[in-house]
């Protein structure tokens, strides 16, 4: 498993490139299983995730290419099964339940199980495929949803938490397909979710009321092939905008997208960090002297649950008390022990987190758990003093397109150690 060698205390300067967006692309590939003929999408990240997409298409008959940063599917005759092999490796897989629904009136998806952050349920997927008339069946670790008639309806897919961003997509990928109107009612508003629709657009669906929580669903008979450039990756732009806040430095994040990040701009104000449109890019820096702050992850376009790992991180390191309470995903904590295993001081009081700010950091080995906590690590690594070592950085090679040949590239030391 490789590792991050991080020699911290050097402030990051230059250009990044942002990448597209990993949870705008994962459904845009599975939705390339509603038609027969060849899809082509472009500004495809390099991430493990979009080839391990790949390969499920692959698994359920299409034909998949990637060539750079443009992925190629033909999905001309498909099956509708996904084990559980397929599915346990990526939970964001549940998104190829829509589409096979839609397309084949069938899809048998085992059930994913929960992660790290969470228990993750699909209660809300279910309920969506339900009100299009699908009948569920759950056995042996299996989804089973069939519908000779897939029927538009309306339906409420509001949760615990809020929206949900990939049963959203589900609904929407199921529903393109089905007779009659289907009126999604607190539906996810996520820019990911509005690319996804860009994309059912392009192959001849009819939606409306996209990026709010109302949206409405006219089915046709059929969709086409279509061609589409995925949005920029707002979670990876604010990950290297709170690395120039950490390290003192200034980052030009070009292509990022400030429509996108609204509310992680504004936090990152309160808390010190200017982060500006400068021609097509956004330029981030300090404003002065970093200044603690709260922050409550919420569904968009609310601040995003993807940034809190990255945002405790440049509270550890800012003088003072910052809170951060946590809505969306209940065991999203993991990396508090690990930014204590870097001097960090923070505790975690049921949702929230406090953290006593400003004690000095410094390098030691640490462990990643998830891909958001991951980017927290290697933050926090950027800013100690001395030699940080993150393991199991597969996580990080998840959601980051070459996240480390990008900080060397802004003045980095970080080194990536192989291992078999
Ligand atoms: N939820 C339910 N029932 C459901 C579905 C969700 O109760 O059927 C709850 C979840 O347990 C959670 C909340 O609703 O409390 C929101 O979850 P959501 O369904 O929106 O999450 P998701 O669609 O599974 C996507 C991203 C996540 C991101 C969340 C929230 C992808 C592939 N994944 O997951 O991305 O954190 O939305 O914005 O799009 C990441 O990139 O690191 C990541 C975890």
């Amino acid at each position: 498993m490789d590792s991050f060698l991080i020699k911290g205390g050097v402030p990051l300067h230059g250009d990044v490139e942002i990448s597209g967006a990993k949870n705008a692309v994962l459904p845009i590939m599975a939705a390339t299983l509603l038609t027969a003929e060849p899809c082509v999408i472009r500004r495809v990240p390099n991430l493990s995730d979009v080839r391990f997409m790949g390969e499920i298409l692959e698994w359920l008959g299409a034909k998949v290419k990637i060539d750079g940063d443009t992925v190629h599917v033909h999905a001309r005759k498909i099956k509708g099964h996904a084990d559980y092999d397929l599915v346990r490796k990526m939970r964001g897989s549940i998104c190829i339940m829509g589409p096979l629904l839609g397309r084949l009136r069938k899809a048998t998806v085992s059930l994913p199980g929960g992660c790290i952050i969470g228990a993750r349920p699909i209660n809300l997927h279910l309920k969506a495929f339900a009100a299009l008339g699908a009948k569920i069946k759950i056995e042996s670790g299996y989804v089973e949803a069939t519908a000779p008639r897939l029927a538009g309806g309306p339906m409420f897919l509001g949760g615990r938490a809020g929206s949900t961003v990939l049963g959203t997509a589900n609904a929407m990928m199921a529903a393109v397909l089905a007779d009659g109107v289907t009126i999604i009612e607190s539906a996810a508003c996520e820019p990911e979710v509005v690319d996804l629709a860009k994309f059912l657009t392009a192959m001849g669906a009819k939606l409306s009321g996209v990026g709010s929580p109302t949206m409405t669903i006219t089915g046709v008979k059929e969709l086409h092939g279509a061609e589409h450039e995925v949005i920029a990756d707002r979670i990876e732009a604010a990950t290297f905008a709170i690395a120039a806040a950490a390290t003192n430095g200034e980052i030009t994040l070009k292509g990022a997208r400030a429509d996108h990040m609204h509310a992680v701009i504004d936090k990152l104000h309160d808390a010190g960090v200017l982060v500006e449109r400068r021609g097509a890019n956004l330029v981030a820096r300090r404003n002065g002297k970093l200044k603690p702050t709260d922050v409550t992850t919420l569904p968009y376009s609310g601040f995003p649950t993807d940034v809190q790992a990255q945002m405790m991180a440049l509270m550890a390191l800012t003088p003072g008390i910052s809170i951060i309470t946590e809505r969306i995903f209940e065991s999203r904590f993991m990396h508090v022990s690990e930014l204590a295993r870097l001097g960090a001081d923070i505790e975690i009081e049921g949702p929230s987190a406090i953290v006593k700010g400003g004690k000095p950091l410094s390098g030691a080995p640490v462990m990643a758990s998830d891909l958001r906590a991951s980017a927290a690590l290697v933050i926090a690594g950027l800013a100690a003093k001395g030699t940080t070592q993150v393991n199991r950085v597969y996580h990080l090679d998840r959601g980051y397109d070459n996240m480390d040949g990008k900080l060397r590239k802004l003045g980095a030391r970080v080194q990536r150690i192989e291992e078999s």
